[in-house]
């Protein structure tokens, strides 16, 4: 079973700037709440407990005001700072004490992901025994993805980081499972041209041993990669339709957690005095009924 996972929130955001110069990426509002609050209840309803938040260098402060440490939402919320955005694959060789001898899953702080029967496929990958897997989800325009080739049967065939000759619709959603070799491998690999550690290179080691699979959201499910300013507006325009239309949250973590039975009455009444009087606490005091 995979019981730890990282999420990588730093980067520069440069692409959302001037919004990114004063506050990071992943705490600017997806309609109700912090971008970071989506990727963490993708990782609480894995059932996923511990968890280290990989920020930018000078930007721990920010998230430790509105996540200190996690107690409150029943899970372990550690962090570490990582000095220059130099890749993906550097989240495990930054976090390879956190990762010890386990395995361990990985998202990106700025990947969306939504939809119905979600939370068992998650479940699924928690209980990988060996090697690698990714989600995958069919996109208009791969050209801006890492991309996967795949048979009739699902396999994979190739892997190539946002390809300028189209190879296939399916993008290489920022989620991934990994067994314990990903701290070996991602402290193997070079640089791209770009001058980056890529994670394309990391899946193809997994590949390359025969040991990368891959699991599809599918068509009843959403995953948006918040990229661009634009791509902020559609998610934000996304999740008020959900919330408004059927009256619940989503990633609302201190739900998921109750749901859990990883935290009671006395944990909620807490962050209801945290937030203060706003429509966020208010729905926590409904699930108190
Ligand atoms: O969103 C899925 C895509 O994410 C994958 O399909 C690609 O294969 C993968 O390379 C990645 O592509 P992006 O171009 O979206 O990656 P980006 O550089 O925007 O980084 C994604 C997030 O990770 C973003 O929130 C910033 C953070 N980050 C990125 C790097 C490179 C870090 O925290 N540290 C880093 O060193």
């Amino acid at each position: 079973m995979i019981k730890k996972a990282i999420i990588l929130a730093g980067g520069m955001g440069t692409r959302l700037s001037p919004l990114t110069k004063a506050v990071n990426k992943q705490l600017l509002p997806v309609y109700d709440k912090p971008l970071i609050y989506y990727p963490l209840s993708i990782l609480m309803l894995a059932k996923i407990k511990k968890i280290l938040i990989i920020v930018n260098k000078g930007q721990l402060y920010q998230y430790k005001k509105l996540i200190p440490n996690g107690r409150n939402l029943g899970i372990e919320i550690n962090y570490l700072e990582q000095e220059k955005p130099v890749g993906l694959p550097d989240a495990f060789i930054l976090g390879k004490n956190f990762i010890g001898k386990d395995k361990i899953a990985m998202i990106l702080g700025d990947n969306f992901f939504y939809g119905q029967g979600l939370s068992e496929k998650l479940k699924s990958c928690t209980k990988l025994k060996k090697g690698a897997k990714i989600i995958l989800h069919k996109v208009p325009k791969p050209e801006s993805f890492g991309i996967a080739k795949i048979n009739k049967k699902n396999r994979i065939l190739n892997i190539v980081e946002k390809p300028k000759k189209k190879i296939s619709n399916f993008a290489i959603t920022g989620l991934y499972f990994f067994d314990n070799k990903v701290v070996e491998y991602s402290k193997k690999l070079k640089p791209s041209t770009r001058g980056e550690l890529e994670i394309t290179d990391l899946l193809k080691k997994y590949l390359k041993n025969k040991n990368l699979k891959a699991e599809f959201i599918g068509r009843g499910g959403a995953w948006l990669d918040t990229g661009s300013i634009d791509d902020f507006y559609k998610t934000s325009m996304f999740v008020h339709a959900i919330e408004n239309r059927q009256g619940v949250k989503i990633a609302c973590l201190e739900e998921i957690s109750l749901l859990n039975n990883w935290i009671g009455k006395k944990e909620i009444m807490s962050q209801i005095k945290f937030y203060g009087n706003c429509e966020y606490s208010s729905y926590l005091k409904k699930l108190l009924k």
